[in-house]
Parts: C-alpha cells; sequence; structure tokens
C-alpha cells in the first residue's frame, strides 16, 4: 500500500443545465467548478484533470471550449500540472463530438481519459472513478 495517495482533484465547467455538474458530483473526490469566478481565477496545488463540456458556436473560427475553461487555462502552472482530459458531449453534434476536450487534449499533449455523453450513466459513473483511483495510485508511485 502506497502511504500517501492524492486524489487528484477534478476541475470542470458545468452551464446552467448542470449535466457535468452532477456527473462531477458523483465522481467521490474534490472537484472545483470553473464556473465560478474563485475557481476560474486559482491556480492548482498539484497534478489535477479537467472535464468540459463542448459548446459548438456555430461559427468555425469560435471554437466549442467554454470561456472559464480558456482562463483557467492561461495560467502557466496549470497547464503544466494538468494530466488529462475528461470530456462530456453529444453525439449529435456529429464531427463536433467532445470537440473542446480532444482540442485541448491535442493542444496540450495530454491524453483523453474518459468521455461520455450528457451527465453519463451509471456505468460511466463507476468507470470513471475507478480508473481516477487507478491514476491516483500511478502518480503517487511517481512521486515515490
Ligand atoms: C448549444 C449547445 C451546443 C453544444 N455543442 C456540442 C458540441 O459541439 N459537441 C458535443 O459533443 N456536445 C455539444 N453539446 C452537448 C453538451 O456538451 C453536453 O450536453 C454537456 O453535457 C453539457 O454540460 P453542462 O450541462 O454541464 O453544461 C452542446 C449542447 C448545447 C446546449
Amino acid at each position: 500500500m502506497l502511504a500517501d495517495v492524492r486524489p487528484t482533484p477534478v476541475y470542470y465547467y458545468s452551464s446552467s443545465s448542470g449535466l457535468v455538474r452532477t456527473f462531477a458530483e458523483r465522481l467521490g473526490r474534490p472537484v472545483f467548478n470553473l464556473a465560478e469566478r474563485e475557481h476560474r481565477r486559482s491556480e492548482v496545488d498539484g497534478p489535477w484533470v479537467l472535464l468540459t463540456p463542448s459548446y459548438k458556436t456555430g461559427n468555425d473560427a469560435n471554437d466549442t471550449i467554454p470561456e472559464a475553461v480558456r482562463r483557467f487555462l492561461r495560467s502557466e502552472r496549470n497547464r503544466r500540472q494538468l494530466v488529462g482530459i475528461m470530456g462530456s458531449g453529444n453525439r449529435n453534434f456529429g464531427r463536433y463530438y467532445q470537440k473542446a476536450a480532444r482540442e485541448i487534449a491535442e493542444r496540450s499533449g495530454r491524453p483523453i481519459l474518459f468521455e461520455f455523453e450528457l451527465a453519463g450513466t451509471p456505468w460511466d459513473v463507476e468507470e470513471c472513478r475507478r480508473l481516477l483511483d487507478e491514476l491516483d495510485e500511478g502518480l503517487a508511485r511517481r512521486a515515490g
């Protein structure tokens, strides 16, 4: 057993429809809503995971990443400590499915850890909890 396993926090953005928030609050670990100014303007104290929905605006030049997520990622410290990305989307958006998560993954070089639709199913929640627990252990091992 590893003595110091830190639960990796999840920073998420959720609009007023709250689908991502519903999912995030089921993860059983520290989660922070970037829709709140206090969190959007904060800096992380260690490795963290981003959970973002995609919001297509109808303008190709104006992409799908929520402004609050952009704001948080402006911090170099936050960018450096980002370990992976999870996305919520809706397959009805076709080629734009999970576009925000995928674009951030591409730009940051960090992996997509998990993708689900809307607020996710109970299976999605379980699976995500499991993989985040694994991530925690992996990071603890890496830290020695
Ligand atoms: C106006 C609008 C645009 C959306 N655009 C996309 C999109 O481009 N790609 C995608 O995968 N999902 C898209 N979605 C689906 C949302 O990302 C998904 O429903 C998400 O769970 C919303 O989370 P929230 O309720 O926490 O904000 C869109 C939803 C709305 C209402």
